[in-house]
Protein backbone atom coordinates (compact mmCIF):
# COMPACT_ATOMS: atom_id res chain seq x y z
CA UNK A 1 0.00 0.00 0.00
CA UNK A 2 1.27 3.53 -1.09
CA UNK A 3 1.89 5.83 1.82
CA UNK A 4 -0.01 8.32 2.30
CA UNK A 5 0.89 11.92 1.87
CA UNK A 6 1.55 13.98 5.43
CA UNK A 7 -1.49 16.89 5.61
CA UNK A 8 1.85 19.31 5.11
CA UNK A 9 3.13 17.86 1.90
CA UNK A 10 -0.09 18.94 0.23
CA UNK A 11 0.24 21.95 -2.46
CA UNK A 12 -2.44 23.79 -2.48
CA UNK A 13 -0.80 26.73 -3.80
CA UNK A 14 1.87 27.58 -6.48
CA UNK A 15 3.84 30.55 -7.25
CA UNK A 16 5.57 31.06 -10.51
CA UNK A 17 8.58 33.45 -11.15
CA UNK A 18 8.78 33.11 -14.64
CA UNK A 19 12.45 34.33 -15.21
CA UNK A 20 14.26 33.71 -18.15
CA UNK A 21 12.63 34.96 -21.24
CA UNK A 22 15.22 37.69 -22.38
CA UNK A 23 17.86 34.72 -22.42
CA UNK A 24 16.57 32.62 -24.03
CA UNK A 25 15.58 34.68 -26.69
CA UNK A 26 19.34 36.29 -26.46
CA UNK A 27 21.09 33.09 -26.68
CA UNK A 28 18.86 32.36 -29.80
CA UNK A 29 20.01 35.53 -31.15
CA UNK A 30 16.06 36.73 -31.37
CA UNK A 31 15.02 39.92 -29.92
CA UNK A 32 13.61 39.81 -25.78
CA UNK A 33 10.19 39.96 -26.99
CA UNK A 34 10.21 36.84 -28.30
CA UNK A 35 11.42 35.33 -25.80
CA UNK A 36 8.21 36.61 -23.64
CA UNK A 37 6.12 35.85 -26.84
CA UNK A 38 7.52 32.08 -25.82
CA UNK A 39 6.94 32.74 -22.10
CA UNK A 40 3.00 33.31 -22.71
CA UNK A 41 2.84 30.22 -24.37
CA UNK A 42 4.62 28.11 -21.45
CA UNK A 43 2.10 30.31 -19.21
CA UNK A 44 -0.65 28.65 -20.97
CA UNK A 45 0.80 24.96 -21.07
CA UNK A 46 1.50 25.50 -17.05
CA UNK A 47 -1.94 26.16 -15.72
CA UNK A 48 -3.31 23.92 -18.14
CA UNK A 49 -0.99 21.28 -16.54
CA UNK A 50 -1.22 22.73 -12.43
CA UNK A 51 -5.03 21.78 -12.89
CA UNK A 52 -4.29 18.45 -14.22
CA UNK A 53 -1.85 17.53 -11.73
CA UNK A 54 -4.76 19.38 -8.96
CA UNK A 55 -3.13 22.74 -7.92
CA UNK A 56 -6.28 24.75 -6.61
CA UNK A 57 -4.35 28.03 -6.77
CA UNK A 58 -1.21 29.20 -8.79
CA UNK A 59 0.12 32.62 -8.68
CA UNK A 60 2.32 33.93 -11.86
CA UNK A 61 4.48 36.71 -11.64
CA UNK A 62 3.92 38.72 -14.68
CA UNK A 63 4.75 41.76 -14.24
CA UNK A 64 6.54 43.91 -11.42
CA UNK A 65 6.18 47.10 -9.99
CA UNK A 66 10.05 47.35 -11.20
CA UNK A 67 9.17 46.19 -14.32
CA UNK A 68 8.46 49.41 -15.57
CA UNK A 69 11.99 50.59 -15.67
CA UNK A 70 12.11 48.24 -18.48
CA UNK A 71 12.67 49.92 -22.80
CA UNK A 72 9.13 51.45 -22.99
CA UNK A 73 8.46 49.50 -26.20
CA UNK A 74 9.36 45.86 -24.22
CA UNK A 75 6.96 46.92 -21.66
CA UNK A 76 4.48 48.15 -23.83
CA UNK A 77 4.66 44.24 -25.47
CA UNK A 78 4.62 42.51 -22.03
CA UNK A 79 0.72 44.30 -21.50
CA UNK A 80 -0.09 43.00 -25.22
CA UNK A 81 1.09 39.90 -24.36
CA UNK A 82 -1.28 40.39 -21.00
CA UNK A 83 -4.36 41.14 -23.07
CA UNK A 84 -3.57 38.68 -25.03
CA UNK A 85 -3.65 36.11 -22.57
CA UNK A 86 -6.57 38.03 -20.71
CA UNK A 87 -8.90 37.48 -23.66
CA UNK A 88 -7.55 34.07 -25.52
CA UNK A 89 -7.97 31.99 -22.10
CA UNK A 90 -11.27 33.47 -21.01
CA UNK A 91 -13.22 30.99 -22.82
CA UNK A 92 -10.67 28.10 -21.93
CA UNK A 93 -11.54 29.56 -17.78
CA UNK A 94 -14.90 29.51 -18.73
CA UNK A 95 -14.77 25.61 -19.73
CA UNK A 96 -12.64 25.37 -16.72
CA UNK A 97 -14.42 26.52 -14.08
CA UNK A 98 -11.30 28.71 -13.85
CA UNK A 99 -11.24 31.69 -11.44
CA UNK A 100 -9.02 34.39 -12.57
CA UNK A 101 -8.25 36.88 -10.05
CA UNK A 102 -5.56 39.70 -9.42
CA UNK A 103 -2.88 40.94 -7.48
CA UNK A 104 -1.10 44.25 -7.56
CA UNK A 105 -1.52 47.79 -7.95
CA UNK A 106 -4.62 47.53 -10.31
CA UNK A 107 -4.98 51.63 -10.67
CA UNK A 108 -1.31 51.59 -11.60
CA UNK A 109 -2.35 49.61 -14.91
CA UNK A 110 -2.94 50.83 -18.24
CA UNK A 111 -7.23 51.52 -18.82
CA UNK A 112 -7.43 48.64 -21.39
CA UNK A 113 -5.63 45.95 -19.01
CA UNK A 114 -7.80 47.37 -16.15
CA UNK A 115 -10.79 46.55 -18.27
CA UNK A 116 -9.41 43.25 -19.63
CA UNK A 117 -8.58 42.12 -16.22
CA UNK A 118 -11.96 43.40 -14.11
CA UNK A 119 -13.74 41.68 -16.74
CA UNK A 120 -12.05 38.14 -16.68
CA UNK A 121 -12.57 38.47 -12.68
CA UNK A 122 -16.19 38.96 -12.89
CA UNK A 123 -16.64 36.59 -16.08
CA UNK A 124 -15.10 33.58 -13.43
CA UNK A 125 -16.32 35.09 -10.42
CA UNK A 126 -18.53 32.18 -9.61
CA UNK A 127 -16.19 29.25 -10.49
CA UNK A 128 -14.75 26.95 -8.32
CA UNK A 129 -12.31 25.71 -10.13
CA UNK A 130 -8.00 26.38 -10.22
CA UNK A 131 -7.81 29.87 -9.03
CA UNK A 132 -5.28 31.73 -11.50
CA UNK A 133 -3.58 34.11 -10.05
CA UNK A 134 -1.79 36.96 -12.28
CA UNK A 135 0.80 39.35 -9.92
CA UNK A 136 0.78 42.25 -12.47
CA UNK A 137 2.04 45.49 -11.47
CA UNK A 138 2.67 43.49 -8.22
CA UNK A 139 5.88 44.34 -6.11
CA UNK A 140 5.14 42.37 -2.19
CA UNK A 141 6.89 45.56 -0.78
CA UNK A 142 4.04 47.19 -2.22
CA UNK A 143 1.28 44.98 -1.56
CA UNK A 144 1.95 45.16 2.17
CA UNK A 145 1.91 49.09 2.27
CA UNK A 146 -1.28 48.93 0.77
CA UNK A 147 -2.66 46.89 3.06
CA UNK A 148 -1.63 49.64 5.83
CA UNK A 149 -2.84 51.74 4.05
CA UNK A 150 -6.50 50.26 3.58
CA UNK A 151 -6.37 49.40 7.31
CA UNK A 152 -5.72 53.25 7.99
CA UNK A 153 -8.40 54.07 5.53
CA UNK A 154 -11.07 51.99 7.75
CA UNK A 155 -9.80 53.36 10.66
CA UNK A 156 -10.65 56.97 9.90
CA UNK A 157 -14.08 55.98 8.45
CA UNK A 158 -14.54 54.57 11.76
CA UNK A 159 -17.22 56.99 14.29
CA UNK A 160 -15.76 55.40 17.57
CA UNK A 161 -12.01 55.51 18.90
CA UNK A 162 -9.74 54.66 16.15
CA UNK A 163 -7.03 51.71 16.35
CA UNK A 164 -3.45 52.73 16.48
CA UNK A 165 -2.32 49.31 16.81
CA UNK A 166 -1.44 47.30 13.86
CA UNK A 167 -1.25 43.75 14.01
CA UNK A 168 -0.21 40.70 11.92
CA UNK A 169 -3.94 39.59 11.27
CA UNK A 170 -4.65 43.18 10.28
CA UNK A 171 -2.15 43.20 7.78
CA UNK A 172 -3.07 39.74 6.31
CA UNK A 173 -6.63 40.93 5.98
CA UNK A 174 -6.01 44.13 4.44
CA UNK A 175 -3.64 42.10 1.41
CA UNK A 176 -5.32 42.04 -1.88
CA UNK A 177 -6.59 38.57 -1.78
CA UNK A 178 -7.04 37.55 1.86
CA UNK A 179 -8.62 34.42 1.05
CA UNK A 180 -5.84 32.68 -0.39
CA UNK A 181 -3.81 30.31 1.38
CA UNK A 182 -0.08 31.31 1.70
CA UNK A 183 1.81 29.37 -1.45
CA UNK A 184 3.44 26.27 -0.39
CA UNK A 185 5.68 26.01 -2.96
CA UNK A 186 7.40 29.20 -4.98
CA UNK A 187 9.17 28.14 -8.34
CA UNK A 188 11.86 30.87 -9.73
CA UNK A 189 13.32 29.25 -13.31
CA UNK A 190 16.40 30.48 -14.87
CA UNK A 191 18.47 29.72 -12.04
CA UNK A 192 18.47 32.85 -9.77
CA UNK A 193 18.34 32.72 -6.22
CA UNK A 194 16.31 35.31 -5.25
CA UNK A 195 12.55 35.75 -4.67
CA UNK A 196 12.54 39.48 -6.42
CA UNK A 197 9.88 41.29 -4.37
CA UNK A 198 6.95 38.32 -4.98
CA UNK A 199 4.57 37.22 -1.99
CA UNK A 200 6.79 38.71 0.86
CA UNK A 201 4.50 38.39 3.51
CA UNK A 202 2.70 35.30 1.98
CA UNK A 203 6.08 33.73 1.60
CA UNK A 204 7.53 33.14 4.82
CA UNK A 205 7.33 29.57 4.79
CA UNK A 206 6.75 28.82 1.57
CA UNK A 207 9.33 26.03 -0.14
CA UNK A 208 11.31 27.07 -2.84
CA UNK A 209 12.54 25.46 -5.99
CA UNK A 210 14.67 27.12 -8.50
CA UNK A 211 14.86 25.19 -11.61
CA UNK A 212 18.14 26.12 -14.06
CA UNK A 213 15.70 26.02 -17.01
CA UNK A 214 14.49 29.48 -18.93
CA UNK A 215 10.56 29.85 -18.87
CA UNK A 216 10.01 29.07 -22.22
CA UNK A 217 11.32 25.76 -21.70
CA UNK A 218 9.28 24.96 -19.09
CA UNK A 219 7.22 21.58 -19.62
CA UNK A 220 5.01 19.62 -17.65
CA UNK A 221 7.24 17.46 -16.43
CA UNK A 222 9.36 20.05 -15.06
CA UNK A 223 5.77 21.40 -12.94
CA UNK A 224 5.91 17.89 -11.80
CA UNK A 225 9.59 17.18 -10.63
CA UNK A 226 9.30 20.54 -8.62
CA UNK A 227 6.10 18.67 -7.38
CA UNK A 228 7.77 15.89 -6.31
CA UNK A 229 10.69 17.77 -4.59
CA UNK A 230 8.44 19.75 -2.37
CA UNK A 231 6.87 16.29 -1.43
CA UNK A 232 10.46 15.72 0.14
CA UNK A 233 10.56 18.25 1.91
CA UNK A 234 10.20 18.49 6.00
CA UNK A 235 8.14 21.62 6.69
CA UNK A 236 8.26 22.59 10.50
CA UNK A 237 7.12 26.01 10.35
CA UNK A 238 9.36 26.95 12.81
CA UNK A 239 8.41 24.32 14.88
CA UNK A 240 10.56 20.57 16.10
CA UNK A 241 9.29 17.26 14.11
CA UNK A 242 7.64 15.50 16.37
CA UNK A 243 9.41 12.15 15.76
CA UNK A 244 12.83 14.02 16.53
CA UNK A 245 12.41 16.76 18.69
CA UNK A 246 15.81 16.87 19.52
CA UNK A 247 16.73 18.47 16.16
CA UNK A 248 16.71 22.49 15.89
CA UNK A 249 15.21 24.00 13.56
C1 LIG B 1 10.96 37.52 -16.93
O1 LIG B 1 11.93 37.27 -17.90
C2 LIG B 1 9.64 37.65 -17.54
C3 LIG B 1 8.84 38.75 -17.48
C4 LIG B 1 9.21 39.98 -16.74
C5 LIG B 1 7.56 38.82 -18.20
C6 LIG B 1 6.70 37.60 -18.07
C7 LIG B 1 5.50 37.79 -18.89
C8 LIG B 1 4.95 36.86 -19.70
C9 LIG B 1 5.47 35.50 -19.85
C10 LIG B 1 3.74 37.21 -20.53
C11 LIG B 1 2.48 37.41 -19.76
C12 LIG B 1 2.06 36.22 -19.01
C13 LIG B 1 0.84 36.05 -18.43
C14 LIG B 1 0.58 34.79 -17.72
C15 LIG B 1 -0.25 37.02 -18.48
P1 LIG B 1 13.09 38.33 -18.15
O2 LIG B 1 12.67 39.23 -19.24
O3 LIG B 1 13.42 39.04 -16.87
O4 LIG B 1 14.25 37.38 -18.58
P2 LIG B 1 15.83 37.62 -18.41
O5 LIG B 1 16.10 37.67 -16.92
O6 LIG B 1 16.43 36.43 -19.07
O7 LIG B 1 16.15 38.92 -19.09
Amino acid sequence: MEKPIPANSVCTHVGIIMDGNGRWAAKRGLVRTQGHLEGLKTAKRIVKAASVLGIKYLTLYAFSTENWKRAAEEVSFIMTLVKQYLRSEFEFSKKNKFRVRHTGDMAGLPPDIQKELTDSIAGTAGFDGMQVILAINYGGRDEIARSAQRFLEKQNQCSGSPNFHISEKDIHANLDNPDIPDPDLIIRTAGEYRTSNFLLWQSAYSELYISDKMWPDWEKEDLEAALAAFQKRDRRYGGVPSDKPWINT
